[in-house]
């Protein structure tokens, strides 16, 4: 059983500025819901119900969005009867969700980000040999949720549960841009379903990457990834990077690539974020059909994105 996701959110956020000035990207709504909500209801429907943020000092609001709603608030909202606000005020915090907030002093990369998370997990039941997830909000991955799949993330956990394999959720990216990704390549038939990681590679150039399947978002890895870290040198840019952890393990440990249903959006870009708003708006009840309206009237130029 996966009990704990690590949500490395200390990240500043410098691309959105100066939205993120005051506000954490991860607070940034999609529609209107922010992003690190999707993720935590994507952890939730994987089973798991510890969260832990690994945060930075100068985003003290973002725990915030995950503990109790304001009582007045709830108050006024039951008094005036606005049922439905109500249930979305509080659908930020599912019942029985463990909040855990570790502080990373240093923007050292994604890899020290995780290896904060270690002395929180150390004190869990299950402690350093449990198997975790990582997710990174700012890839939001839209996905069917049906009687077949509760999401990527509920996937991966099904795939450990079922077979005992670690996993990394990967999709194609056009060649030229492997230098924005970890990028994988796997022992057989790419498209299979059980296929293993044997090698990894952190931001490679076009021409030196292994494959064109980059890693995205969600990790499902074995406890001892916080021993492989604590021996890790600084990588790509001068940062302890996950990818080389990972490497660490790759000879020891069934980690196999995850290839999800659904759509990826780069959250992290103003592109990606975009197309984001405008693929689940074009879903929302009250907003499909005049958005499209819009869109289709509107005298805007409507660039094809590339
Ligand atoms: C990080 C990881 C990279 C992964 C990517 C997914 O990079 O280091 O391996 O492919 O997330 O979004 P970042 O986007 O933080 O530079």
């Amino acid at each position: 059983m996966i009990s704990t996701v690590v949500l490395p959110v200390a990240g500043l956020g410098t691309r959105f500025l100066p939205a993120t000035k005051a506000v954490p990207k991860e607070l940034l709504p999609v529609v209107d819901k922010p992003l690190l909500q999707y993720a935590v209801e994507e952890a939730w429907r994987a089973g798991i119900r510890h969260v832990v943020l690994v945060n930075s000092r100068t985003k003290p609001t973002l725990p915030r969005h995950l503990q109790p709603a304001d009582a007045a608030l709830v108050a006024d909202l039951e008094a005036r009867g606005k049922h439905e606000l109500l249930a979305a005020l509080q659908s930020a915090t599912p019942p029985g969700l463990t909040l855990t907030v570790v502080i990373q002093e240093q923007a050292l990369g994604l890899g020290h980000a995780v290896l904060c998370a270690r002395d929180a997990l150390a004190a869990m039941p299950g402690g350093l040999e449990q198997t975790f997830a990582v997710m990174l909000p700012d890839d939001f991955i839209d996905a069917p949720v049906n009687e077949r799949s509760q999401g990527c993330l509920a996937d991966m956990v099904a795939l450990h549960r079922d077979t005992g394999a670690w996993s990394l959720a990967v999709e194609e990216v056009p060649r030229a841009q492997t230098d924005k990704y970890g990028v994988v390549s796997l022992t057989s038939n790419p498209a299979d379903a059980g296929a293993r990681i044997v090698a990894m590679v952190e931001k490679p150039k076009p021409a030196d990457a292994p494959s064109n399947l980059a890693v995205v978002g969600r990790y499902v890895l074995p406890g001892s990834i916080f021993a492989a870290l604590a021996d890790v040198q600084p990588g790509v840019g001068g940062e302890i990077q996950l990818t080389d952890g990972i490497v660490a393990l790759l000879a020891s440990h069934d980690i196999r690539a995850h290839r999800f249903a659904g759509v990826r959006y780069d959250c992290g870009s103003k592109l990606g974020y975009a197309k984001a708003n405008i693929a689940l708006a074009l879903r929302d009840p009250d907003l499909a059909a005049p958005l499209a309206a819009w869109l289709q009237q509107s005298p805007i130029t409507i660039q094809e994105a590339s």
